[in-house]
């Protein structure tokens, strides 16, 4: 097949669905998921009683407020609190809440993909907490990581919450610790979230929910494609499937194709074929145990300075230094 120009491409999302659909075996990147609909289906997600990872970690910052405001303030008491991938800010408001009535010395700078996020997270906040310095920032994780770089300044405590980590590989995790690494100073803090290996049904349940939801959520990347490319994929057609390898600890998201089907995309100028039950991979959702964790930290330069989690441990927020 002729390669095509690279002027051929306008966006990035154009250039990765072409080469993720013309490629064997097909994918798309989860990161696509994530427009007006699909924030709001994560927000939906985020309310699933199966989906258990988001409930966890509430709990960790409730149960831990105090003492995680005081190591935020540790050393050096005035610091600026980032947050990669805010989202609705729904947990990190409880520390936020407490680090306010405290008095406690910051500024908080949420960054997301997504400005319609953004937006509401914005407004929110100018209602719930009207006092507070909040200097939001739109972007990719490594877009914000390098405007992070340019600020110089107060200390910085990064927040990565959600376990929002799991969907890289282990390699891209790496990788992305590391530039967090580079960017950080003796006195700054990594506070991240892992989703810990558990019993593997719960985590199937989590990512196969009965009311659908999950399934809307990862065909909602084709939903797109018709939208903003000139798509003509049916849904309908597409099942939505979950498989979770209790040895890698890798959950896997897939669209497959219930029967043999071609499919245009206009502005790609492309036709794509399906034969039936072929899939599209479209995420995956790493879970972890400590030995990974640690693994990755020391790979990337990072010490384990402490962590929080439930009572069964399913759940971990890790405390992080610069090496
Ligand atoms: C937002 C990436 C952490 O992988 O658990 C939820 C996204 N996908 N249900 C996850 C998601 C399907 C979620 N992260």
């Amino acid at each position: 097949m002729q390669k095509p120009t690279e002027l051929l491409f306008k966006t990035q999302f154009e250039e990765d669905v072409h080469s993720g659909l013309t490629d064997f075996p097909k994918h798309l990147s989860s990161k696509y998921f994530y427009d007006e609909k699909g924030d709001k289906l994560f927000q939906d997600i985020m309310h699933m009683p199966e989906y258990y990872l988001t409930q966890k970690e509430y709990d960790i910052l409730l149960n831990h407020t105090a003492k995680i405001a005081q190591l935020f303030a540790s050393g050096n008491p005035k610091f600026r609190l980032i947050e990669l991938g805010a989202g609705d800010g729904k947990k990190t408001k409880i520390l936020l809440k407490h680090l306010l009535e405290n008095n406690f010395d910051f500024k908080y700078q949420p960054i997301d993909i997504s400005q319609n996020v953004l937006n509401g997270l914005e407004a929110s906040l100018k209602r719930e907490l009207p006092q507070m310095t909040v200097e939001p920032q739109q972007g990719t994780y490594f877009e914000a990581l390098e405007k992070l770089n340019s600020e110089n300044g107060s200390k910085k405590i990064i927040l990565f919450l959600g376990s929002n980590i799991g969907n890289l590989l282990h390699e891209q995790a790496i990788d992305f610790l590391k530039s967090v690494q580079e960017l950080m100073q003796k006195d700054d803090l990594f506070f991240i979230g892992f989703d810990m290996k558990k019993n593997p049904q719960t985590i199937l349940d989590a990512y196969n929910d009965q009311t659908g939801i999950t399934a809307a959520f990862n065909k909602n990347v084709l939903a797109r494609i018709n939208k903003e490319l000139g798509g003509n994929f049916n849904l309908d057609k597409f099942l939505h499937w979950e498989v979770y390898d209790p040895e890698s600890g890798t959950a896997k998201s897939y669209l497959v194709a219930k029967e043999a089907q071609s499919v245009s995309i206009n502005k790609l100028n492309l036709l794509i074929d399906f034969d039936q039950w072929e899939t599209i991979h479209t995420e995956i959702s790493q879970k972890y145990d400590d030995k990974v964790v640690t693994w990755l930290a020391e790979k990337a330069n990072l010490k384990i300075e402490t962590e929080f989690s439930d009572v069964e441990k399913q759940y971990k927020n890790f405390v992080l230094r610069k090496g």
